[in-house]
């Protein structure tokens, strides 16, 4: 199969990348494919919003700059960030445009939320599920434009690079070029190779690889394990940031996520002895950033030696709870938590990925003709870490950036010739599947012990060793097994632990959300966290 633009990934990044791309090019194939249903992504559990200046009397671009600076922690890329910051609510009015609602006041004005981090009110929301009301609303406006070929049940296994006929790449290659996939079709469970001028990853990211997470099963780091393995630029996956708010509730996974607009809207963390414990640690009390907001409620839990703390919302008005969380509302009512009459009991989950493949301001990798945006990629907005609801901002703002820069690459682009078929000779079917899903686990256990909110040099050091040997273990098993997705992920998820360990290990410092305790330097954020 040929197309003149693969799109991996149907969240908001892919779709809005796609849709720009098919109504700009008319004659031209687009084709998007998905390893599961279209709508299975993180992009549908998104519940706080989408950051965004719209009120320019009240806020203004400066302002959501500066809050996402303090938030990276130094390491945000200042030119990015002003891009991200004023280009935001142009691409905000697009997918209103395309038929997205978020909710008004009675005036008719918008009702801007605030979380973590935020000086300002400045995030539009559709009550607590506004990924799901713009995932809708990108594939109904999809389900409308004719020249996009929509692939679900698609598993993409690599992308076909120089390596896959015959030539030597290693990591100082230069002219590393992206020819398209290959992928593991689920309808015909044949690997087929799909070919393209221009390819796309928009992968999401990889909370699968903690043992507790808000991402779905389908977050497996697919994306920046394949670029890894092509030899393309992989930067900052140490920075793991833990949602500090996951409902707990022990043996279900993911974690379903209690958004931090309940903070934003009064919530207030208290420990086992109802104490509201954040005055201890930040001025900005609940809603610090949430690197910060993280390392205290795990602080609070080892100190008291319990397994979560709670929520407070019993203060909080009935009516306007309901109405602007009724998902949350609802949620915890199915487990007998009456929010009104009880506390919410929370605890943190991996929950996004600030590194990954490394793009520049055009959403380009380092692999030639393969672009990548959304929270595979790493453009150098989040830093050391991500301002709260930023993160749908900045796929929408690159998923255009893509668009305007491949647009002018792919009349100058040829398919690639002389591709060769993937090869399965010498594989033979799994004996046993639980193999896989054991091996999983483990990994999910390592990280989560090893490589958490909290780490020191021999607990990396310990996850390193760990993951060698697990390493070993599935790519044996690759090489002398057919292929399946559940292998697949699992090699990547491998990867993926191992980038984050890796990136761990090199910087020798506490930063933003990578917490080593043998390298403090920032004393005046460490007051009351036991070492
Ligand atoms: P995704 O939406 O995750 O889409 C990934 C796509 O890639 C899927 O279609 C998947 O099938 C496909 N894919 C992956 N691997 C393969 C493969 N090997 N082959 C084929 N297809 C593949 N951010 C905010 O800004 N505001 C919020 O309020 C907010 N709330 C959140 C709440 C939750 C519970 C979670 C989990 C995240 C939240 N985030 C929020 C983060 C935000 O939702 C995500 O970062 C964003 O949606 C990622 O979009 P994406 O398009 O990059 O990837
Ligand atoms: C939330 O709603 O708390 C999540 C927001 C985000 O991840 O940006």
């Amino acid at each position: 199969m040929q197309t003149d633009f693969l799109v991996i990934g149907s969240g908001i990044a892919g779709l809005t990348y796609a849709l720009k791309t098919a109504k700009e090019f008319p004659d031209k194939k687009i084709t998007v494919i998905t390893k599961t249903q279209a709508d299975e992504t993180n992009t549908k559990y998104a519940q706080g919003g989408i950051a965004g200046v719209w009120d320019e009397e009240k806020d203004s671009y400066n302002k959501h700059i500066d809050d996402t600076l303090i938030a990276g922690d130094g390491l945000c890329n200042e030119q990015i960030v002003e891009i991200v910051v004023k280009e935001g609510p142009e691409r905000i009015k697009e997918i209103i445009a395309y038929g997205a609602e978020f909710d008004k006041e009675e005036t008719g004005e918008y009702s801007l939320g605030k979380e973590g981090g935020h000086s300002e009110n400045r995030i539009l929301h559709h009550k607590d599920v506004t990924g799901k009301e713009m995932e809708r609303a990108l594939l109904d406006e999809l389900g409308s434009t004719k020249n996009i070929e929509l692939i679900n049940h698609c598993f993409v296994v690599d992308i076909i690079t120089q390596h896959h006929f015959g030539y030597l790449v290693t990591k100082s290659t230069l002219d590393i070029t992206c020819y398209g996939v290959y992928v593991l079709n689920l309808h015909s469970n044949q690997i087929e190779k799909i070919l393209a001028k221009i390819t796309l990853l928009a992968t999401g990211g990889c909370g699968q690889a903690y043992r507790t997470t808000t991402n779905p099963r389908i977050a497996t780091g697919d994306g920046i394990a394949m670029v890894y393995r092509a030899k393309g630029k992989i930067e900052n996956m140490e920075f793991i940031q833990f949602h500090p708010t996951a409902l707990y509730e022990p043996g279900v996974s993911p974690s379903f996520l209690v958004t931090e607009a309940v903070r934003g809207d009064g919530g207030i963390l208290r420990n086992k002895s109802s104490e509201a414990f954040m005055e201890r640690y930040d001025a900005r009390r609940d809603l610090a950033p949430r690197d910060i907001v993280a390392r205290a409620i795990d602080n609070e839990m080892k100190r008291t030696g319990t397994e979560h703390v709670y929520l407070d919302c019993r203060h909080m008005d009935k009516e306007k709870f309901i109405h602007h969380f009724p998902n949350i509302y609802q949620k915890c009512l199915s487990i007998g938590i009456d929010v009104m009459q009880h506390m919410i009991p929370v605890a943190p989950a991996a929950h996004y990925s600030c590194g990954g493949i490394k793009t520049d301001e055009w959403g380009r990798t380092s692999v030639k003709n393969l672009y990548a945006c959304g929270e595979c990629a790493s453009t150098g907005l989040h830093g050391a870490n991500r301002l709260a609801s930023n993160s749908l901002l900045e796929a929408m703002v690159f998923g255009h950036r893509c668009f305007l820069d491949s647009k002018e690459q792919v009349d100058k682009i040829s398919f690639g010739e002389k591709i060769p078929d993937w090869k399965a000779t010498g594989t033979t079917e799994p004996r046993e599947m639980i193999l896989i899903t054991q091996s999983q686990k483990e990994l999910q256990q390592i990280m989560t012990d090893y490589v958490g909110i909290v780490r020191t040099d021999i607990r990396l050091e310990r996850a390193m060793k760990r993951l060698d040997l697990l390493f070993a273990e599935t790519e044996a098993l690759y090489r002398s097994t057919k292929v399946s997705p559940q292998l697949c992920e699992l090699r990547n998820l491998i990867t993926v632990g191992y980038l984050i360990v890796k990136g761990a290990e090199f910087r020798k410092e506490s930063r933003g959300l990578h917490f080593n305790t043998d390298h403090l330097q920032k004393s005046e954020l460490l007051q009351n966290i036991i070492l």
